[in-house]
């Protein structure tokens, strides 16, 4: 049994201390936001937030948590997270949506450590999370345009 600090909530969960994060949100928990694409921390889908960075949810094994502050999608707050989304609802950035939630998990975690973040600074952060249907430059636009609401 371990006790997960997940969006602010405390989570009694019973798993395996191999079994990685992933599984335990998706499976053990019901969080479905957080998507699973390749498993082996390449294709950036799992991002969550850990202790507001950005984090791979298939690549965190059980064993690693314990009074972290985990966040997900379906968690995700704050002035930094109310910016991005407002963008993200403005330039229209979603197409399929499948790496969405990684995105904004990964765009917040980078307002938190940047809030006025460069190109260079978007394209490093960001890089981690493929996404096929090539939203990149909408991404990229967004992030900009919360980080100028956010100062405004
Ligand atoms: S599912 Fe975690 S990096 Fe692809
Ligand atoms: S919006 Fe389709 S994979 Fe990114």
């Amino acid at each position: 049994m371990a006790v997960l600090n997940i969006n602010g909530r405390k989570v009694l969960v019973n798993a395996d201390p191999d079994m990685p994060l992933l599984w335990v949100l998706r499976c053990d928990l019901g969080m479905t936001g957080t998507k699973f694409g390749c498993g082996v921390g390449i294709c950036g889908a799992c991002t969550i937030n850990l202790d507001d960075a950005a984090c791979l949810a298939c690549q965190t094994p059980m064993s690693s948590l314990h009074t972290q502050k985990i966040t997900t999608i379906e968690g995700l707050q704050g002035a930094e997270a109310q910016a991005l989304k407002a963008a993200w609802i403005d330039l229209d950035v979603v197409q399929c949506g499948y790496c969405q939630s990684a995105q904004l998990m990964a765009a917040c975690a980078l307002l938190k450590h940047k809030p006025d973040p460069t190109d260079a600074d978007i394209d490093e952060a960001m890089t981690p999370v493929v996404c096929r249907c090539g939203t990149y430059p909408r991404v990229r636009a967004a992030i900009h345009q919360a980080a100028k609401a956010r100062k405004s």
